[in-house]
């Protein structure tokens, strides 16, 4: 099938000033293809969680927005230390993250949960020294 839109958005590592701006803007581009509502909140969270493990936990990654006329996907892949044990990242209030991301608020660990919660499918690939891959896809039909 066919793609209506494709965007590759780089995400720097501890790169906190420009943390939420890959997922402003696919919100910005979701709402001008016309999305709305619920998918478009949906899709919101996920990306603004995903683009924030980027920053605070890799190092360094790309996330990929496709826009099917059935569904949105949005593909993480980084470079990093990956996640040994992932049913413990997937847990509620589990983190890892560092002072300096705790100082500015982040580490609460509900990222996880919230994008597979939000999405309507999630799969999460991890390889410890290597990286992680998270896909996610939101029905929008
Ligand atoms: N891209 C990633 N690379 C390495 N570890 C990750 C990545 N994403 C998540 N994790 C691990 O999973 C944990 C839980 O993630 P999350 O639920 O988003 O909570 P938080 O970001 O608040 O720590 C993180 O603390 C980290 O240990
Ligand atoms: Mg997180």
């Amino acid at each position: 099938m066919s793609e209506l839109m494709k965007a590759s958005y780089p995400v720097e590592a501890a790169d906190y000033t420009s943390a939420g701006s890959a997922s402003a803007d696919i919100k910005r581009r979701l709402k001008k293809l016309g999305i709305s509502g619920d998918v478009l909140r949906r899709v919101a969270v996920a990306s603004y969680e995903v683009e924030l493990n980027l920053v605070i936990h890799s190092l360094g990654g790309v996330l990929d927005l496709s826009v099917y006329p059935e569904y949105v996907q949005l593909v993480s892949t980084d470079r990093g230390p990956g996640i040994p044990d992932l049913s413990l990242a997937m847990r509620e209030g589990w983190s890892t993250a560092n002072d300096e991301a705790r100082s500015l608020g982040f580490g609460a660990g509900m990222g996880l949960p919230n994008m597979k919660r939000n999405a309507d499918g999630f799969d999460i690939q991890s390889t410890v020294g290597v990286g992680t891959t998270i896909q996610m896809k939101f029905n929008l039909t």
